[in-house]
């Protein structure tokens, strides 16, 4: 390193310990912060005798204390971490996140019914009124559906190249809690040689309140033991199959796939030129030149 960079360096060092001091000595006499909501989902639709959740998030609630408010009727529920109505249906939990200062309030509703429907006000107490509005929606019947379940996929591949089948099971109430994939009658375990590193299981449950859950399978570079009958099976013990090929076709002009292996490892050795360190200072620099700005605005 030049003696002119050693001397930059320092100079960083000494603006960011003059920051940190300024930074640290002001949060004595802190400004006050006014509390503010966090957006959540304001409106929620459930089905009779479901649990319906309202959440409310407040940051910087500092020593204030949150109110649920049902609006019409006029019925305060909640004060803080405490119920004030009883009512035996409704709790509250309260989850607190001092790293980001925020309090989570969540109105629990269990076996909701449309009685229950209509606007909650969500309060910080305080002379100013802070408020923030839920509409809970319970709808008295649900469709009835026909449960489901559909897979599909390549049927043929050409060796080496990608699996990749998806299953998609419905429930006529509820997504199903899981599916499994078989391959000629044994259950497809990530961890075992054959599928070891190469075959990945991604699910997801579509809408919400979903129905369906779906789960796409991935075979990378795909080999003859690999051909045969898959079975998707969900937890409500539907089951369908569908059989792959594996088709070895010119073994002179296969296209391997090594380099996708390789690929992102290569990446990352061209970026170290400059000394990370001084990034490192740089990054410090800048973010305690931001934190100087906001806590003097
Ligand atoms: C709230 O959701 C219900 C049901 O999905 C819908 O009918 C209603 O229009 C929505 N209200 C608002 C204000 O978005
Ligand atoms: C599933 O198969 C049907 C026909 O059987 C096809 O119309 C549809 O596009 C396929 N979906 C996917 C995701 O491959
Ligand atoms: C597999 O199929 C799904 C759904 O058709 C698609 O979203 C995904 O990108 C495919 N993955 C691969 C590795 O081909
Ligand atoms: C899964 O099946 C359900 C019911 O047949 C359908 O509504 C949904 O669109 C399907 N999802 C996908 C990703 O194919």
């Amino acid at each position: 390193m030049a003696k002119t960079d050693f001397l930059v360096v320092e100079f960083k060092w000494i603006i960011l310990l003059f920051l940190f001091v300024e930074v640290s000595g002001r949060n004595r006499y802190k400004k006050y912060i006014e509390p503010s909501f966090v957006q959540e989902p304001n409106n929620i639709t459930v089905y009779k005798g479901q649990t319906a959740v309202l959440k409310c998030t407040v940051e910087n609630l500092g020593p204030k204390t949150v109110v649920w408010r049902r609006m019409s009727p006029n019925i305060f529920l909640t004060i803080g971490e405490k119920m004030y109505a009883e009512i035996e249906e409704m709790s509250v939990d309260v989850t607190r996140l001092p790293k980001y200062d925020r309090v989570q309030t969540d109105l629990i509703i269990k076996h909701a019914q449309p009685s229950h429907s209509g606007l909650y006000e969500c309060q910080i107490s305080s002379t100013k009124i802070y408020n923030y509005i839920v509409q809970l929606n319970v709808l008295d019947t649900r469709p009835v559906f026909e449960p489901a379940l559909t897979i599909n996929g390549t049927v043929y591949v050409s060796k080496y190249s990608n699996i990749n089948l998806t299953c998609n099971a419905t429930g006529s109430l509820r997504a199903p809690e899981d599916i499994d994939w078989f391959h000629n009658g044994l259950k497809i375990r990530q961890n075992d040689p054959q599928w070891r590193h190469r075959t990945y299981i991604y699910k997801y449950q579509q809408e919400v309140p979903g129905r369906s859950l779906v789960s796409i399978l991935t075979v990378e570079r795909s080999e003859e033991r690999d051909a045969g009958t898959y079975i998707c099976r969900s937890s409500d013990k539907d089951t369908q199959s569908i059989t792959v090929h594996v088709l070895n076709a010119d073994k002179g002009v296969q296209k391997r796939e090594h380099g996708s292996e390789l690929g992102p490892k290569s990446n990352h050795q061209a970026s170290r030129n400059s000394s990370p360190s001084s990034h490192v200072l740089d990054f410090v620099l800048y973010l305690a030149t931001i934190a100087f700005v906001i806590v003097n605005r």
